[in-house]
């Protein structure tokens, strides 16, 4: 069993509610199954969900988290639209780079991470379901162990070797070792008994040619295969069916007609085989397939610029091996939204979560393209007889959005903890795996700033300090907010102790430091009207301060100016009975190309009597303005 510095089971997990902020529900329709996407830490996602209803209910997980690297992923900002529109020199449009989010946490808080992840997740899959998790080679052998421990060895099925690019990596990484070009991907099912479909993929051209006719036979075209093992009964029957061949020459042995008509295609191993757009020659070393996953056309529209995007051919294989349609498919790190897209796609229900807003935005654009897809395919009548092959029926054409605890702060942690250790003088340390640096005599630790500092969080600091029993230093933890009980506790707790007493400043409220918070918001200025019996909707400005800022902040812009407000708004969504809380999307504008503009005019179909007519503006930093209206 692997151990780590701070292994603990997970006692306890707080399961705080969830709050609906958006649906998408085209039809209105009110069916038993909405799909479901949670903006929050999957920590506490899955806790709610094992709190409402879905223990051993999920039939499929499939995650692909963080992978350790130490890595930030970046996303390239870019404004919209062709040149001219923003009056800017040089590199024309780019607002430089917005973390993800970050990869930080070093090699024993990643093991925990992880463990609490699995342990919650095991809890939620159904007695009969399969869960996949996509890891780096580096930290490969860490994570099977940790799946052995909560799945169990028996339950281990395979540990796929998946070939990234068909191409190998760059020359640096080339110059003294092979270069890096597989993920690992280890399945595993909660018992023996659990869904398992192969997979196929289609053979080789040059394959192809061995499969004749020579005798027109009346099942087509076959190749022969020489008999090996079988019993007298098995030989008569083929020979009787006419699927044997009698020897070329006497003495030499019978031969097995395998009928192209009847072969299911080459036979899925764990070894994923990539091919890219030149797809010539990539015929694996057998040469009887074409290398079998293939990556996404960076110019289709699976293509989310996402810095960790996963091919949607891949998870499609391991959804067609391991679900049914209709089954419940959960992905906690949804990056990009692959995993929904691939099961809406699928006719599967699913649920997915992640901690980045810029990713729940992009998986919810991507999900609601392929839903008016799949709702203008029903309306042409093609999936609405039957199921057509792997393509079922959608069972659900709408999703919710929710939100556990409030993530919506844009800064990410690491961005929050530099400008915060900036702003208080603390001293940065970053090989410590639980405080964040020094602040004079001080430990300092910044409590991520997407929760309030709980009693959780207290008790974790406490359980830490006992391992370190040499530690004399006070300890300040930095939060945004606390929790009512945290003074009570801390009064009680630093009373009399000599050492490590511990000291909060909450970013808030505090007199000396509460300025940290100066952010300007963007702002809109929007007309709401009723006009010829129907809404009409006209964005006449959009400005945000931190676009703006970001351009300044780019020294070989003298100084930016955007002739065009269009160029900074990424979507509009427009709510024509806004009921103050829930959005529900009843027009998306988010323009395909990055070159084009949104409309910012217009005309929707109009509800009868008053209503309130929302519009949700997100610019390209992923900051949302919201103007509502009230219509009589
Ligand atoms: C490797 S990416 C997933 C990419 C995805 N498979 C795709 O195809 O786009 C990992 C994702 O996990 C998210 N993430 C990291 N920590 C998380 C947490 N504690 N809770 C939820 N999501 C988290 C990140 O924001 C990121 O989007």
């Amino acid at each position: 069993m692997l151990t780590w510095v701070g292994k603990r089971p997970l006692k306890r997990v707080t399961a705080f509610p969830a709050q609906l902020v958006e649906t998408f529900n085209p039809l209105g329709a009110k069916g038993d199954w909405q799909n479901l996407l949670f903006h929050g830490d999957n920590k506490e996602v899955l806790a709610w969900l094992l709190a409402n209803g879905f223990r051993d209910k999920v039939n499929l997980i499939y995650i692909d988290p963080p992978f350790d690297s130490g890595a930030d992923y970046v996303r390239k900002v870019q404004l919209r639209g062709a040149s001219g529109i923003a009056n800017i020199d040089g590199e024309a449009y780019s607002l430089g780079e917005q973390i993800q989010y970050t990869d930080i946490w070093a090699n024993d808080s990643y093991l925990q991470f992880m463990y609490e992840r699995v342990l919650l997740l095991k809890g939620l899959l159904a007695t009969n379901g399969a869960i996949f998790v996509h890891v780096d080679p580096r930290r490969a052998h860490h994570i099977q162990c940790l799946l052995d421990e909560v799945f169990g060895q028996d339950n281990f099925q395979n540990s796929i070797c998946w070939k990234r690019s068909p191409f190998a990596g760059s020359s640096k990484a080339r110059a003294h070792r092979y270069p890096a070009n597989h993920d690992v991907i280890f399945f595993y099912s909660k018992s023996d008994d659990f869904t398992f479909k192969h997979n196929y993929s289609e053979y080789s051209q040059e394959y192809l040619t061995r499969f004749k006719n020579p005798d027109n036979d009346p099942r087509g075209p076959y190749r022969l295969t020489l008999l090996k093992s079988y019993s007298p009964e098995r030989f008569e029957q083929w020979k009787s069916e006419g699927r044997l061949a009698s020897p070329k020459t006497p003495g030499a042995g019978w031969s097995y007609k395998q009928y192209l008509a009847e072969s299911k295609g080459v036979q899925a191993d764990d070894f994923w085989d990539a091919i890219g757009q030149n797809g010539e020659e990539l015929l694996n070393s057998a040469g009887t397939m074409w290398g079998d996953i293939n990556l996404d056309n960076p110019m289709a529209n699976a293509r989310t610029d996402y810095p960790t995007q996963k091919p949607e051919a891949l998870i499609e294989r391991v959804l067609l091996c391991c679900s049914s349609p209709g089954d419940i498919v959960l992905d906690g790190f949804i990056g990009s939204g692959t995993t929904a897209a691939v099961a809406q796609k699928l006719g599967r229900r699913w649920i997915g979560c992640d901690i980045n807003k810029g990713a729940i935005r992009v998986t919810s654009k991507r999900v609601q393209t392929i839903i008016r897809e799949q709702m203008e395919a029903q309306r042409q009548g093609s999936l609405l007889t039957a199921d057509v092959g792997e393509t079922p029926k959608p069972v659900s054409l709408a999703f919710s959005v929710y939100r556990v605890n409030d993530y919506d702060i844009a800064i990410q942690h690491n961005e929050a903890v530099n400008l915060a250790c900036e702003h208080l003088g603390v001293q940065r340390t970053r090989t410590d795996a639980c405080f964040d640096g020094t602040q004079g005599k001080k430990l300092v630790k910044i409590v991520p700033l997407t929760h309030p500092l709980t009693l959780l969080d207290l008790e974790e600091m406490e359980r830490e300090l006992k391992s370190r029993p040499k530690e004399d230093r006070d300890v300040l933890m930095v939060c945004l907010g606390k929790e009512l009980a945290v003074d009570g506790w801390l009064a009680e707790r630093n009373r009399h102790r000599p050492v490590n007493k511990i000291e909060v400043i909450e970013l808030r409220t505090d007199k000396k430091y509460g300025k940290f918070f100066t952010h300007r918001p963007a702002t809109a200025r929007v007309d709401i009207k009723r006009a010829k019996g129907k809404i009409v909707v006209e964005i006449k400005d959009f400005i945000s301060p931190s676009i703006i800022e970001r351009l300044n902040m780019d020294q070989t812009v003298f100084k930016a100016q955007i002739t065009d407000w269009r160029a900074m708004v990424d979507s509009v969504m427009i709510d024509t009975a806004y009921d103050g809380q829930v959005f529900n999307v009843a027009l998306t504008d988010v323009p395909e190309r990055k070159v084009d503009l949104v409309a910012g005019r217009y005309e929707l179909p109009a509800p009868t009597g008053p209503a309130t007519v929302a519009v949700k503006i997100t610019d390209m930093l992923g900051e949302e303005v919201l103007v509502a209206k009230r219509l009589e």
